[in-house]
């Protein structure tokens, strides 16, 4: 009996480990980070672009380098990175896709960081707003605004023909 017992446990902490050790190494695919994308919340998304992946990463605005010319009020030179789906809309040009990421690095004429600000795209998050989520950052990612900011929204709404966005042609109107 006692055999018995101690068998059975044997097999159920093997089981144990064979399943967290198969999920550890399911392969990190596009789509399953999709379904892992950030809620509409300046702390979630900070995680995503940052500690899981860091936006430096990922492209940048298609046909913009690095430390291009700014306007106020962003900034005298700014770099700006696309997550994928951001990248594959601005290609397609009918629209920022659901799931978006734009995140605008704000420099100073000193070529100094001032603050990062984000725009994602959320479904149902804001329908009067293009279902944009805005964020501010300070260069050390402390939180200086997040959500439907008024000022963002007053701005980048003369553009809302092109989808609130400023930086290239992404609609077709
Ligand atoms: C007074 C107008 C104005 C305000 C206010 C403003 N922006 Fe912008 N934004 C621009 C312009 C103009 C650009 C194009 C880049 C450039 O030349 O500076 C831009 C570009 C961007 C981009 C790159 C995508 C795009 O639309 O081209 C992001 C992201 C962004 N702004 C986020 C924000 C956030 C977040 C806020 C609020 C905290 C904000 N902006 C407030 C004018 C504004």
């Amino acid at each position: 009996m006692k055999k018995a017992v101690i068998m059975l446990s044997v097999v159920a902490v093997v089981a144990g480990f064979t399943v967290a050790f198969a999920i550890h190494e399911a392969p990190l695919t596009y789509e399953s980070i999709l379904r892992h994308m950030p809620r509409p919340s300046a702390g979630d998304l900070r995680y995503h672009m940052t500690i899981h992946k860091s936006y430096r990463e990922w492209a940048e605005w298609p046909g913009k380098g690095k430390m291009y010319k700014g306007r106020e009020p962003h900034g005298a030179f700014l770099t700006t990175y696309v997550n994928e789906t951001a990248l594959d809309s601005i290609k397609k040009a009918k629209g920022m896709a659901e799931h978006s990421i734009i995140v605008k690095e704000n420099y100073d004429p000193g070529k100094k960081l001032t603050a990062v600000t984000v725009m994602y795209k959320v479904k149902a998050y804001n329908p009067e707003g293009g279902d944009w989520f805005w964020v501010k950052y300070d260069p050390d990612f402390n939180v200086l605004g997040e959500g439907k900011i008024k000022a963002c929204l007053d701005c980048h709404g003369t553009v809302k023909d092109n989808d609130y966005i400023f930086t290239g042609k992404v609609t077709e109107k």
